[in-house]
């Protein structure tokens, strides 16, 4: 196919110089590839080429003082970063969070989680201020660039950022990226007795999207006599401890014997039934099949059969 694509390019082209109609650049001004548009000017271009490379190739001349930095940041930054890149409200953090790229709730701010200074002086230089992007001259981005940097701990207060001492700056999370070689996809091609399409099924689990160990945590109060009903301890784990293993809005906690011997009292199959059909009770709302709408009627009489054997 891509073949044929060639070839019928080839005749177009020769078709083409055959008639003497190669598009000639000055052609190509007036009326652009298709007779629309017209090329953009040098001016044009070096409007929108202002990405800034690690290495500093892309910067403009010009240099900025942290000291120069500390008022223009204050004037045209802090309203929405706070004082010290603390970020006010909801706003962005520009500042912090060293160490702590590996906890539960990592806080990415430039100093800890930026591996290059010259994403932070193309960035500002590119959309900051918010409210008025690209108004800042050459000289006041890097003057606030020095003052982000300083505000991190990167450089000191005396210093003075230029296009020369520009790649110098080593930022401390700069070896925290490797390139990933993996291929983007797996997708070995099946030409034979290939999986029926529709027996493929999508489902979703907990796990790997939020962290679970503090789950595991309400789990160890649960005694562990019998043998695990494992079915129902999957899909527990899956669709309903999330609220069951710490009471969260109001669910009764599984392994709380005196509640579940009270709740039980009905019979299995009405709390059963409760559960598969939610309802709305005194300590709270139970959403149907625990809001997976993906589990089947046996799924959830396995879950809870599981929550019971773990509260007797
Ligand atoms: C009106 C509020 C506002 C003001 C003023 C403002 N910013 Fe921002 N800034 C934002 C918002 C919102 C984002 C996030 C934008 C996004 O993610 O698309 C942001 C993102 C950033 C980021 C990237 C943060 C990150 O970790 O991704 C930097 C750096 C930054 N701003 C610097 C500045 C500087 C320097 C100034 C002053 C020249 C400034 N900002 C002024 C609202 C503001
Ligand atoms: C969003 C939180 C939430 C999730 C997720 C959840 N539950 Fe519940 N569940 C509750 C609340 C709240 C109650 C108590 C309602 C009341 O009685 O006021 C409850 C009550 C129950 C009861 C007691 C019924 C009765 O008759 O007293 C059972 C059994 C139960 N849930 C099973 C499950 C199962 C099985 C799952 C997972 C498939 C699950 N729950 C997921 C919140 C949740």
């Amino acid at each position: 196919m891509y073949n044929s694509v060639k070839k019928y390019l080839k005749i177009l082209v020769l078709a083409s110089a055959a008639q003497g109609l190669f598009i000639s650049p000055a052609y190509a001004e007036e009326a652009g590839h298709y007779g629309l548009g017209r090329i953009a000017t040098p001016e044009e271009i070096a409007g929108w080429d202002i990405d800034v490379r690690p290495d500093g190739l892309g910067l403009p001349a010009g240099s900025g003082s942290v000291a120069d930095g500390e008022g223009l940041y204050e004037g045209q930054c802090a309203s929405c970063h706070g004082l010290f890149g603390e970020g006010e409200g909801r706003w962005p953090i520009l500042a912090g969070g060293f160490d702590t790229l590996s906890e539960g709730r990592p806080e990415k701010t430039v100093g800890s989680y930026w591996p290059h200074a010259s994403t932070l002086y193309d960035y500002i230089r590119r959309a900051m201020p918010f409210t008025a992007p690209q108004s800042l001259t050459a000289d006041e981005t890097y003057a606030i660039t020095a003052y982000v940097l300083y505000l991190n701990e990167i450089v000191d207060e005396e210093f003075v950022l230029t296009k020369d001492n520009f790649s110098t700056i080593v930022m401390p999370n700069a070896d925290g990226f490797f390139e990933d070689d993996r291929p983007d996809v797996r997708n070995p091609t099946c030409m034979k007795d290939c999986k029926d399409p529709s027996s493929i099924k999508v489902t979703s689990t907990i796990a790997g999207v939020t962290p679970t160990e503090h789950m595991e945590e309400g789990a160890s109060n649960m005694t562990e006599e019998a043998p695990i009903n494992e079915h129902g301890k999957g899909i527990y784990n899956q669709s309903c401890a999330v609220c069951h293993n710490n009471g969260m809005a109001g669910a009764p906690i599984t392994g709380d014997k005196e509640v579940w011997a009270d709740r039980t009292k009905p019979g299995m199959e009405a709390v059963i039934n409760r559960a598969i059909n939610g309802y709305v009770g005194e300590d709270g709302a139970m959403p149907a099949k625990g809001g997976n709408m993906s589990l089947s009627d046996e799924d959830v009489a396995a879950a809870v059969h599981y929550m019971v054997e773990q509260s007797q």
